[in-house]
Protein backbone atom coordinates (compact mmCIF):
# COMPACT_ATOMS: atom_id res chain seq x y z
CA UNK A 1 0.00 0.00 0.00
CA UNK A 2 1.66 3.20 -0.82
CA UNK A 3 2.19 5.56 2.20
CA UNK A 4 0.28 9.02 0.90
CA UNK A 5 1.85 11.07 4.12
CA UNK A 6 5.19 10.05 3.21
CA UNK A 7 5.23 9.30 -0.68
CA UNK A 8 8.81 8.87 -0.64
CA UNK A 9 9.18 5.87 1.97
CA UNK A 10 9.22 3.09 -0.23
CA UNK A 11 10.90 1.01 2.44
CA UNK A 12 7.82 -1.27 3.79
CA UNK A 13 6.71 -1.74 0.57
CA UNK A 14 7.13 -5.05 -1.47
CA UNK A 15 8.69 -4.34 -4.68
CA UNK A 16 9.26 -7.29 -6.84
CA UNK A 17 11.37 -6.01 -9.38
CA UNK A 18 11.46 -9.03 -11.68
CA UNK A 19 7.64 -9.35 -12.45
CA UNK A 20 6.77 -7.75 -15.63
CA UNK A 21 4.92 -4.48 -14.85
CA UNK A 22 1.11 -4.67 -15.43
CA UNK A 23 -0.92 -2.38 -17.47
CA UNK A 24 -3.97 -0.60 -15.99
CA UNK A 25 -6.27 -2.09 -18.34
CA UNK A 26 -5.14 -5.54 -17.42
CA UNK A 27 -7.76 -7.56 -15.08
CA UNK A 28 -7.78 -10.73 -13.00
CA UNK A 29 -10.16 -12.68 -11.58
CA UNK A 30 -11.03 -13.12 -7.72
CA UNK A 31 -12.87 -15.81 -6.53
CA UNK A 32 -15.84 -15.19 -6.85
CA UNK A 33 -15.18 -14.45 -10.58
CA UNK A 34 -15.57 -11.19 -10.36
CA UNK A 35 -12.85 -9.15 -12.20
CA UNK A 36 -10.67 -6.58 -10.36
CA UNK A 37 -7.91 -3.95 -11.91
CA UNK A 38 -4.75 -5.44 -10.45
CA UNK A 39 -2.73 -3.68 -8.54
CA UNK A 40 0.09 -1.47 -9.74
CA UNK A 41 3.45 -1.94 -8.50
CA UNK A 42 4.54 1.68 -6.94
CA UNK A 43 7.28 3.51 -9.29
CA UNK A 44 10.41 3.83 -8.15
CA UNK A 45 12.58 7.18 -8.23
CA UNK A 46 15.57 5.18 -9.87
CA UNK A 47 13.28 4.52 -12.68
CA UNK A 48 12.54 7.66 -13.74
CA UNK A 49 14.98 9.28 -16.52
CA UNK A 50 15.54 12.57 -17.75
CA UNK A 51 15.05 11.14 -21.66
CA UNK A 52 13.36 7.81 -22.26
CA UNK A 53 12.54 6.82 -18.97
CA UNK A 54 10.35 3.89 -18.47
CA UNK A 55 8.33 5.28 -15.29
CA UNK A 56 4.76 7.20 -15.85
CA UNK A 57 4.52 10.35 -16.45
CA UNK A 58 1.88 10.93 -14.70
CA UNK A 59 3.04 10.20 -11.27
CA UNK A 60 4.68 13.23 -9.83
CA UNK A 61 5.98 11.57 -6.78
CA UNK A 62 8.53 9.95 -6.04
CA UNK A 63 10.63 12.52 -7.06
CA UNK A 64 14.07 11.80 -8.84
CA UNK A 65 15.26 15.65 -9.74
CA UNK A 66 13.81 17.28 -6.74
CA UNK A 67 15.91 20.28 -7.84
CA UNK A 68 13.75 20.26 -10.65
CA UNK A 69 10.70 20.41 -8.37
CA UNK A 70 12.25 23.37 -6.18
CA UNK A 71 13.29 25.60 -9.49
CA UNK A 72 9.33 25.01 -10.13
CA UNK A 73 8.85 26.33 -6.39
CA UNK A 74 11.53 29.51 -6.64
CA UNK A 75 9.89 30.19 -10.11
CA UNK A 76 6.81 31.00 -8.36
CA UNK A 77 8.44 33.32 -5.94
CA UNK A 78 8.80 35.52 -8.55
CA UNK A 79 4.93 36.85 -9.74
CA UNK A 80 4.72 39.91 -11.23
CA UNK A 81 3.08 41.11 -14.35
CA UNK A 82 4.21 44.17 -17.26
CA UNK A 83 1.01 46.30 -15.86
CA UNK A 84 2.52 46.46 -12.07
CA UNK A 85 5.14 48.84 -13.12
CA UNK A 86 4.82 52.55 -13.61
CA UNK A 87 5.84 53.71 -17.41
CA UNK A 88 5.16 56.97 -16.50
CA UNK A 89 8.74 58.41 -16.45
CA UNK A 90 9.72 56.15 -19.48
CA UNK A 91 7.43 58.27 -21.83
CA UNK A 92 8.82 61.38 -20.47
CA UNK A 93 12.09 60.06 -20.80
CA UNK A 94 12.20 58.61 -24.03
CA UNK A 95 10.76 61.17 -26.64
CA UNK A 96 12.41 64.55 -24.08
CA UNK A 97 15.85 62.66 -22.91
CA UNK A 98 17.11 60.13 -24.82
CA UNK A 99 19.13 61.01 -27.57
CA UNK A 100 18.46 59.38 -31.16
CA UNK A 101 21.52 56.88 -30.58
CA UNK A 102 20.22 55.89 -27.25
CA UNK A 103 16.52 55.86 -29.42
CA UNK A 104 17.96 53.45 -31.71
CA UNK A 105 19.83 51.33 -29.42
CA UNK A 106 16.46 50.83 -27.08
CA UNK A 107 14.18 50.30 -30.23
CA UNK A 108 16.60 47.73 -31.35
CA UNK A 109 17.11 46.11 -28.20
CA UNK A 110 13.03 45.42 -27.76
CA UNK A 111 13.33 44.09 -31.60
CA UNK A 112 15.58 41.39 -30.85
CA UNK A 113 14.25 40.69 -27.41
CA UNK A 114 10.36 40.32 -28.55
CA UNK A 115 11.37 37.64 -31.26
CA UNK A 116 13.41 35.76 -29.19
CA UNK A 117 11.22 35.34 -26.56
CA UNK A 118 8.45 33.77 -28.95
CA UNK A 119 11.46 31.67 -30.14
CA UNK A 120 11.98 30.83 -26.94
CA UNK A 121 8.77 30.13 -25.60
CA UNK A 122 8.03 27.69 -28.79
CA UNK A 123 11.40 25.55 -28.36
CA UNK A 124 10.62 24.98 -24.73
CA UNK A 125 6.99 24.44 -24.81
CA UNK A 126 6.74 22.53 -28.61
CA UNK A 127 10.15 20.98 -28.79
CA UNK A 128 11.93 20.58 -25.58
CA UNK A 129 9.22 19.79 -22.89
CA UNK A 130 7.54 16.31 -24.78
CA UNK A 131 11.33 14.93 -24.78
CA UNK A 132 11.23 14.68 -20.87
CA UNK A 133 9.60 11.52 -19.13
CA UNK A 134 9.97 13.00 -15.96
CA UNK A 135 6.89 15.30 -14.82
CA UNK A 136 8.64 17.27 -12.28
CA UNK A 137 11.15 18.59 -15.28
CA UNK A 138 8.28 19.27 -17.19
CA UNK A 139 6.17 21.35 -14.46
CA UNK A 140 9.06 23.39 -14.72
CA UNK A 141 9.47 24.14 -18.49
CA UNK A 142 5.36 24.25 -18.11
CA UNK A 143 5.87 27.29 -15.74
CA UNK A 144 8.86 28.43 -18.17
CA UNK A 145 6.82 28.95 -20.87
CA UNK A 146 3.82 30.91 -19.14
CA UNK A 147 7.17 33.07 -18.22
CA UNK A 148 8.29 33.35 -21.40
CA UNK A 149 4.99 34.17 -23.24
CA UNK A 150 4.85 37.21 -19.95
CA UNK A 151 8.29 38.39 -21.64
CA UNK A 152 6.57 39.18 -24.82
CA UNK A 153 3.99 40.91 -23.09
CA UNK A 154 6.30 42.70 -21.32
CA UNK A 155 8.29 44.34 -24.56
CA UNK A 156 4.93 44.72 -26.20
CA UNK A 157 3.72 46.65 -23.33
CA UNK A 158 6.63 48.79 -23.47
CA UNK A 159 6.76 49.21 -27.26
CA UNK A 160 3.31 50.63 -27.11
CA UNK A 161 3.29 52.59 -24.00
CA UNK A 162 6.11 54.69 -25.85
CA UNK A 163 4.14 54.35 -28.45
CA UNK A 164 6.75 53.04 -30.84
CA UNK A 165 5.25 52.35 -34.44
CA UNK A 166 4.52 48.15 -33.45
CA UNK A 167 4.62 46.83 -36.93
CA UNK A 168 7.73 48.75 -37.41
CA UNK A 169 9.27 47.49 -34.25
CA UNK A 170 8.08 43.74 -34.73
CA UNK A 171 9.19 43.53 -38.25
CA UNK A 172 12.64 45.06 -37.65
CA UNK A 173 14.71 41.98 -37.00
CA UNK A 174 13.88 40.69 -41.06
CA UNK A 175 14.65 43.43 -41.86
CA UNK A 176 18.17 44.39 -39.66
CA UNK A 177 20.90 41.84 -40.77
CA UNK A 178 22.61 41.97 -37.33
CA UNK A 179 19.16 41.16 -35.46
CA UNK A 180 17.68 38.55 -38.26
CA UNK A 181 21.58 36.79 -37.85
CA UNK A 182 21.10 35.84 -34.50
CA UNK A 183 17.13 34.66 -35.23
CA UNK A 184 19.03 32.40 -38.09
CA UNK A 185 21.56 30.96 -35.76
CA UNK A 186 18.79 29.72 -33.21
CA UNK A 187 16.71 28.57 -35.72
CA UNK A 188 19.68 26.58 -37.43
CA UNK A 189 20.66 24.97 -33.63
CA UNK A 190 17.71 24.69 -32.50
CA UNK A 191 16.05 23.19 -35.87
CA UNK A 192 17.62 19.41 -34.74
CA UNK A 193 15.31 19.53 -31.26
CA UNK A 194 12.29 20.74 -32.98
CA UNK A 195 12.08 18.10 -35.82
CA UNK A 196 9.35 15.58 -34.41
CA UNK A 197 11.48 12.39 -35.98
CA UNK A 198 15.06 12.71 -33.76
CA UNK A 199 15.92 9.44 -32.60
CA UNK A 200 16.90 9.94 -29.04
CA UNK A 201 17.53 6.28 -28.39
CA UNK A 202 20.44 6.63 -30.55
CA UNK A 203 23.94 7.66 -29.36
CA UNK A 204 24.02 10.12 -32.02
CA UNK A 205 20.32 11.46 -31.71
CA UNK A 206 20.82 12.27 -28.08
CA UNK A 207 24.42 13.98 -28.89
CA UNK A 208 22.62 15.97 -31.32
CA UNK A 209 19.81 16.84 -29.34
CA UNK A 210 22.63 17.74 -26.06
CA UNK A 211 24.37 20.25 -28.32
CA UNK A 212 21.33 21.68 -29.30
CA UNK A 213 20.29 22.29 -25.65
CA UNK A 214 23.65 23.46 -24.73
CA UNK A 215 23.00 26.77 -27.31
CA UNK A 216 19.42 27.36 -26.38
CA UNK A 217 20.33 26.77 -22.49
CA UNK A 218 24.04 28.34 -22.33
CA UNK A 219 24.23 30.54 -25.34
CA UNK A 220 20.82 31.39 -26.66
CA UNK A 221 19.41 31.92 -23.11
CA UNK A 222 22.29 32.40 -20.58
CA UNK A 223 24.56 34.64 -23.11
CA UNK A 224 22.77 36.30 -25.82
CA UNK A 225 19.25 37.23 -23.27
CA UNK A 226 21.36 37.82 -20.41
CA UNK A 227 23.74 40.23 -22.22
CA UNK A 228 20.73 41.60 -24.05
CA UNK A 229 19.47 43.55 -21.23
CA UNK A 230 22.33 45.32 -20.43
CA UNK A 231 21.65 48.31 -22.86
CA UNK A 232 19.15 49.17 -21.36
CA UNK A 233 20.59 48.85 -17.78
CA UNK A 234 23.26 51.23 -18.46
CA UNK A 235 20.01 54.02 -19.08
CA UNK A 236 18.97 53.14 -15.67
CA UNK A 237 22.52 53.29 -14.35
CA UNK A 238 21.65 57.35 -14.90
CA UNK A 239 18.24 57.63 -14.00
CA UNK A 240 16.57 56.90 -17.50
CA UNK A 241 13.87 54.61 -18.91
CA UNK A 242 13.71 53.11 -15.00
CA UNK A 243 10.14 51.13 -15.67
CA UNK A 244 11.52 49.09 -18.79
CA UNK A 245 14.76 48.65 -16.92
CA UNK A 246 12.69 47.11 -14.15
CA UNK A 247 10.34 45.10 -16.46
CA UNK A 248 13.95 43.82 -17.72
CA UNK A 249 15.22 43.07 -14.29
CA UNK A 250 12.29 41.01 -13.39
CA UNK A 251 12.51 38.89 -17.17
CA UNK A 252 16.42 39.17 -16.23
CA UNK A 253 15.38 36.94 -13.05
CA UNK A 254 13.08 34.25 -14.91
CA UNK A 255 15.57 33.83 -17.24
CA UNK A 256 19.05 33.41 -15.52
CA UNK A 257 16.65 30.36 -13.86
CA UNK A 258 15.85 28.84 -17.38
CA UNK A 259 19.46 28.82 -18.02
CA UNK A 260 20.53 27.45 -15.25
CA UNK A 261 17.56 24.69 -15.01
CA UNK A 262 18.77 24.04 -18.56
CA UNK A 263 22.20 23.39 -18.04
CA UNK A 264 21.42 21.22 -14.44
CA UNK A 265 19.31 19.43 -17.27
CA UNK A 266 21.75 18.81 -19.33
CA UNK A 267 23.90 17.93 -17.30
CA UNK A 268 21.78 14.80 -16.03
CA UNK A 269 21.29 13.80 -19.50
CA UNK A 270 25.04 13.58 -20.36
CA UNK A 271 25.56 11.24 -17.17
CA UNK A 272 22.41 9.34 -17.36
CA UNK A 273 23.05 8.58 -21.08
CA UNK A 274 26.99 8.54 -20.80
CA UNK A 275 27.71 10.84 -23.41
CA UNK A 276 30.82 12.52 -24.30
CA UNK A 277 30.40 16.05 -26.02
CA UNK A 278 32.47 16.85 -28.58
CA UNK A 279 33.77 19.97 -26.85
CA UNK A 280 35.02 21.34 -30.92
CA UNK A 281 31.24 21.61 -31.82
CA UNK A 282 30.78 23.11 -28.81
CA UNK A 283 33.78 25.48 -29.66
CA UNK A 284 32.30 26.11 -33.08
CA UNK A 285 29.19 27.29 -31.75
CA UNK A 286 30.73 29.79 -29.19
CA UNK A 287 32.76 31.51 -31.94
CA UNK A 288 29.82 31.48 -34.04
CA UNK A 289 27.83 33.27 -31.36
CA UNK A 290 30.50 35.60 -30.46
CA UNK A 291 30.47 36.70 -33.88
CA UNK A 292 26.75 37.29 -34.29
CA UNK A 293 27.03 39.25 -31.03
CA UNK A 294 29.81 41.38 -32.55
CA UNK A 295 28.04 42.11 -35.29
CA UNK A 296 24.72 43.42 -33.23
CA UNK A 297 26.93 45.21 -30.59
CA UNK A 298 28.18 47.26 -33.33
CA UNK A 299 24.50 47.79 -35.01
CA UNK A 300 22.65 48.94 -31.47
CA UNK A 301 26.07 51.12 -30.44
CA UNK A 302 26.86 52.29 -34.12
CA UNK A 303 26.58 55.98 -32.59
CA UNK A 304 28.27 56.85 -28.83
CA UNK A 305 25.92 55.84 -25.94
CA UNK A 306 27.22 57.75 -22.91
CA UNK A 307 28.10 55.04 -20.77
CA UNK A 308 28.17 52.03 -22.83
CA UNK A 309 30.38 50.72 -25.31
CA UNK A 310 30.20 47.96 -27.75
CA UNK A 311 33.20 47.20 -26.64
CA UNK A 312 32.10 46.11 -23.18
CA UNK A 313 28.88 44.68 -24.46
CA UNK A 314 31.32 42.88 -26.57
CA UNK A 315 33.75 41.48 -23.53
CA UNK A 316 30.59 40.75 -22.00
CA UNK A 317 29.47 38.53 -23.74
CA UNK A 318 32.95 36.46 -23.30
CA UNK A 319 32.95 36.57 -19.95
CA UNK A 320 29.13 35.50 -19.97
CA UNK A 321 30.17 32.45 -21.93
CA UNK A 322 33.07 31.49 -19.92
CA UNK A 323 30.74 31.25 -16.63
CA UNK A 324 28.16 28.86 -18.85
CA UNK A 325 30.82 26.73 -20.10
CA UNK A 326 31.94 26.34 -16.69
CA UNK A 327 28.60 25.86 -15.12
CA UNK A 328 28.67 22.54 -17.92
CA UNK A 329 32.15 21.88 -16.47
CA UNK A 330 33.66 22.20 -20.65
CA UNK A 331 36.49 24.66 -21.20
CA UNK A 332 36.17 27.88 -20.85
CA UNK A 333 35.51 29.43 -24.99
CA UNK A 334 37.35 32.67 -24.19
CA UNK A 335 40.39 32.37 -21.46
CA UNK A 336 41.35 35.80 -20.38
CA UNK A 337 38.09 37.58 -20.61
CA UNK A 338 37.24 40.02 -17.82
CA UNK A 339 33.65 41.33 -16.58
CA UNK A 340 33.60 44.67 -18.78
CA UNK A 341 30.17 45.48 -16.38
CA UNK A 342 31.56 45.41 -12.70
CA UNK A 343 27.99 47.08 -11.94
CA UNK A 344 25.78 44.60 -13.68
CA UNK A 345 24.54 42.24 -10.82
CA UNK A 346 23.75 45.15 -8.63
CA UNK A 347 21.91 47.02 -11.48
CA UNK A 348 20.26 44.25 -12.63
CA UNK A 349 18.97 42.61 -8.79
CA UNK A 350 15.35 43.85 -8.06
CA UNK A 351 15.73 45.26 -4.30
CA UNK A 352 12.28 45.17 -2.57
CA UNK A 353 13.70 47.67 -0.19
CA UNK A 354 13.60 50.25 -2.74
CA UNK A 355 9.97 50.08 -3.26
CA UNK A 356 10.16 51.84 -6.55
CA UNK A 357 6.29 51.89 -6.44
CA UNK A 358 3.45 51.61 -4.26
CA UNK A 359 1.87 48.72 -6.60
CA UNK A 360 1.47 44.94 -5.72
CA UNK A 361 3.97 43.84 -6.85
CA UNK A 362 6.08 44.97 -4.30
CA UNK A 363 3.38 43.43 -1.83
CA UNK A 364 3.71 39.67 -3.24
CA UNK A 365 6.48 39.37 -4.99
CA UNK A 366 9.58 37.32 -2.95
CA UNK A 367 11.81 38.12 -4.66
CA UNK A 368 14.55 37.74 -1.55
CA UNK A 369 13.93 34.29 -1.34
CA UNK A 370 15.32 33.80 -5.30
CA UNK A 371 18.59 31.92 -6.69
CA UNK A 372 20.58 34.32 -9.23
CA UNK A 373 22.42 31.00 -10.16
FE1 LIG B 1 12.13 35.02 -21.78
FE1 LIG C 1 13.87 32.05 -21.09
Amino acid sequence: MLNWDSPLDVGSVNINHNKPQTSVNEKTEDRAGHSAVNKLEPIRAMDKRVINGDADINQLLPLRYSWAWKYFLNANKNHWTPLDINMTQDIHDYHNKLTEAEKHMYQNVMAYLTTSDILAMRNIGLAVMEKMSAPELQIYQARQVYEEALHTWAYQHCIETLGLEQGEIYNRYRVVPAIYRKIEIANKRLNTILQADIDLRSQKGMHDFVLAYIFFAAVFEGSWFYNGFSPVFSLQRRGLMKGTAEQLQYIMRDEVMHCSFGIRTIKQIIVENKLVVDEDSVAEMWDEALQAETDYAEYLMSEPILGYTKEQHIEQFRYIANRRARQLKMSEPFPGAECALTWLDEQANVRKEKNFFETRVTEYQTGGGLLWE
